[in-house]
């Protein structure tokens, strides 16, 4: 650490000081994205990094991950603006080891059975979420599941462990882009927008991992990956079902990843680009909001974005929870993340 330390001179209101500077620091937090090859305090650094809620790239066996701690709303909004997402799709929460990933939702023998043979591994579990669960709403995409994954990647690990709470990576490349299997790859695509990037070489796989819902009976792949039904069934002598994206859903048939329908649809109806209150109807506001429309809610009395995005879920939760037959939201403007929040408000919108 001290390698990277400078004294400069810094002028204050009552003259100069003298102070201490991390110049690595100041380089991520000011100036220039540069890689950070793996070390002891590159680990440290990077975890401080993911508890002060921000965004850290790292390498695991698949493809890089575009990391925010899981339990902090607002780092985990962050994700979708630097990925300028379109669509909140829920994200994976990453852990250190088995138990505790498993202990984040409600599990099943079936993902008792998977974790035990290919955790850790490019095998992501879809689980019921637990009741006193600390992932942010916005990782579920407001639904009651959770994604589950414990890499098998010895730098990952690391981190994880640093850390100590979970963390919620998708790959990190922006939007519509090609998953990003080095740490160039990852600065060309998000450059800026990424606080710190983790360097580990190239990915072994280089294909996101298998993605499995294990909430029913049977098992169903939601997302093909480096683990085969064919893996799966030799191992475990569990048969696995297919879900093909695109394809239309009903109740037995499972969600595909990304699909809308796995997104929390509020049981009120929705009335968007609300300037006015209506009898009976929850009213949530965005930024600051004159006095006579004082809502019962505020996605962010700043317009603070990030913000917004990050309590979305959970306000609309709240407001449904009234029993409100209708819930009408304020105009929200259609730049950056607003985008995206004014996507999936189009959505929530008319799923009635
Ligand atoms: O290999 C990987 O899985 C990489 C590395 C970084 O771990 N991560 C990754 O994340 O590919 P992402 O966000 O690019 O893809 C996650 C996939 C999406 O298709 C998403 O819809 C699905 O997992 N997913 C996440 N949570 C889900 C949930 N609760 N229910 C259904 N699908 C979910
Ligand atoms: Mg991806």
């Amino acid at each position: 650490m001290t390698a990277a330390m400078i004294k400069i001179r810094i002028s204050t209101k009552i003259g100069y000081r003298w102070g201490l500077f991390n110049l690595s620091r100041l380089a991520h937090k000011h100036f220039i994205m540069q890689i950070t090859p793996y070390s002891h305090t590159a680990i440290n650094d990077a975890a401080q990094y993911l508890r002060d809620g921000r965004l850290v790239a790292f390498p695991t066996e698949t493809v890089y991950g575009l990391g925010a701690v899981a339990d902090d709303d607002k780092a985990v909004a962050r994700i979708f603006a630097a990925k300028n997402r379109p669509q909140f799709n829920p994200l994976i929460s990453h852990f250190a080891d088995r138990q505790t990933a498993l202990a984040a939702g409600r599990t099943s023998q079936i993902a008792q059975l998977l974790a035990a043979q290919f955790m850790p591994g490019p095998l992501t579990l879809i689980l019921q979420r637990a009741k006193n669960s600390t992932i942010s709403q916005l990782a579920s995409a407001g639904t009651d599941t959770i994604a589950v994954r414990v890499p098998a990647h010895p730098i990952a690990l690391h981190l994880l462990e640093a850390v100590g709470r979970p963390v919620v990576a998708p790959s990190a490349n922006p939007s519509g882009q090609i998953s990003p299997s080095t740490a160039q790859h990852v600065l060309d695509g998000l450059g800026s927008a990424v606080d710190m990037i983790l360097d580990g070489g190239p990915c072994q796989r280089g294909l996101e991992s298998t993605v499995i819902d294990c909430r029913n009976a049977q098992a169903v792949i939601l997302r093909p990956g480096p683990i085969t039904p064919e893996d799966i069934e030799k191992h475990t002598g569990l048969k696995i079902a297919h879900s093909m994206a695109g394809q239309p859903n009903n109740d037995q048939q499972p969600v595909s990843p990304g699909q809308m329908t796995s997104h929390y649809a509020p049981k009120a109806r929705v009335r968007l680009n609300a300037k006015e209150f209506r009898e009976n109807e929850i009213f949530i506001g965005f930024g600051p909001m004159p006095p006579d429309l004082q809502p019962h809610f505020n996605l962010s009395a700043t317009g603070d974005l990030i913000e917004a995005a990050s309590m979305l879920f959970a306000i609309m939760h709240e407001a449904d929870k009234t029993a409100t037959k209708s819930i009408a939201f304020a105009p929200i403007p259609m730049s950056g993340l607003g985008i995206t929040i004014n996507d999936r408000l189009v959505r929530a919108a008319a799923a009635k």
